[in-house]
């Protein structure tokens, strides 16, 4: 069965999405694994690294994104027609095995959520709204993966930045998280404060139905070189100090212009520029990714 990993940190723009959509294509590319990419951030800048706008825009009119799976949960239809299989968008690059659970500009709507959940707990009665929410959060990704798991090797989740329902549950149904950040001293507080959050959503299912979480590693997208290169050094430095060494990729990402340009062309730099400095990172980084799997 399929190994669930969630993108995470709470900092917006240190590279979550890029690492996603990289790794998975290296993964179906380089090492023929099927692969899906499952984009929970509503930026969609995972599901735009996929696929062009006016393809997006055509899947979003047919309403084959991941906010009808999602909303179907919170509110289920029975005259729904699609499950998540329909939704699911195969080849995606023209790559065998790497498919894209597109998102969405609107994943859910967080009044209608509370309402049902509300719902939910007045009519079981004697259960209380933390109950049930720890429920549907625990559930609410795991039922959208749990009918293609068995197709896939590997099911990779973009988080947004912050620390978000879908974050919460996506990491819920997930065995082992990527932390890519910058070496800047606000991006390792984003870290300490992660590690944090993650300790506490382990804390507050472990009696009903404990989570099988862990960190699979930090990886750090570092500078260009220079002056800010070696201070940025310092603070890997201190990281190392707060983490095992396994805890912690070998292999970093340099900034390569080539990384930022891929998006124009609707694909990762690693199909897009292979020659690239960032894209031969990525590749030297999803080998070590697969050394690190169990
Ligand atoms: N290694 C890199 N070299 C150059 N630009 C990068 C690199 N990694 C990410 N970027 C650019 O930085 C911006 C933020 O990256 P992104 O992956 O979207 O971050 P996040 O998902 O954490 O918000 C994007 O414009 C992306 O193209
Ligand atoms: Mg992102």
């Amino acid at each position: 069965m399929g190994l669930v990993i969630s993108t995470v940190n709470m900092k917006g723009g240190v590279g979550k999405t890029t690492l996603t959509v990289n790794l998975a294509t290296c993964l179906a590319k380089y090492h023929g694994k099927r692969v899906l990419v499952l984009d929970l951030d509503s930026q969609i800048s995972a599901t735009l690294s996929l696929m062009s706008p006016h393809e997006f825009a055509k899947t979003r009119r047919k309403r084959r994104t991941l906010s009808y799976l999602l909303n179907n949960i919170v509110q289920p239809n029975p005259y729904s027609k699609l499950d998540v299989h329909d939704i699911v968008q195969p080849y995606i690059c023209n790559i065998e095995g790497l498919d894209l659970l597109p998102g969405d500009l609107e994943l859910y709507d967080e009044y209608v959520v509370s309402e049902t959940l509300h719902k939910q707990a007045s009519i079981v009665g004697n259960l209380d709204f933390k109950t049930v929410w720890n429920h549907f959060e625990r559930v609410l990704i795991k039922k959208i993966i749990t009918s293609v798991i068995e197709h896939y090797d590997l099911i990779i989740m973009d988080c947004a930045p912050g620390y978000n329902l879908l974050t919460r549950s996506g990491l819920a149904a997930s065995h082992y998280y990527l932390l890519p950040a910058r070496p800047e001293p606000l991006s390792v507080v984003g870290i300490q404060l992660l590690e944090r959050r993650i300790a506490k959503l382990k804390e507050s299912h472990q009696k009903t139905d404990p989570l099988n979480l862990n960190l699979l590693g930090v990886v750090f997208i570092s500078s260009g070189g220079g002056l800010l290169s070696r201070y940025y050094n310092r603070v890997m430095k201190r990281v190392q100090q707060d983490f095992n060494p396994y805890q912690l990729f070998d292999t970093s990402i340099p900034m390569d212009v080539n990384v930022a340009k891929a998006v124009d062309s609707f694909r990762p730099v690693v199909t897009a520029m292979p020659n690239s400095s960032g894209s031969k990172a990525f590749i030297k980084l999803t080998q070590e990714f697969l050394s690190k799997l169990p």
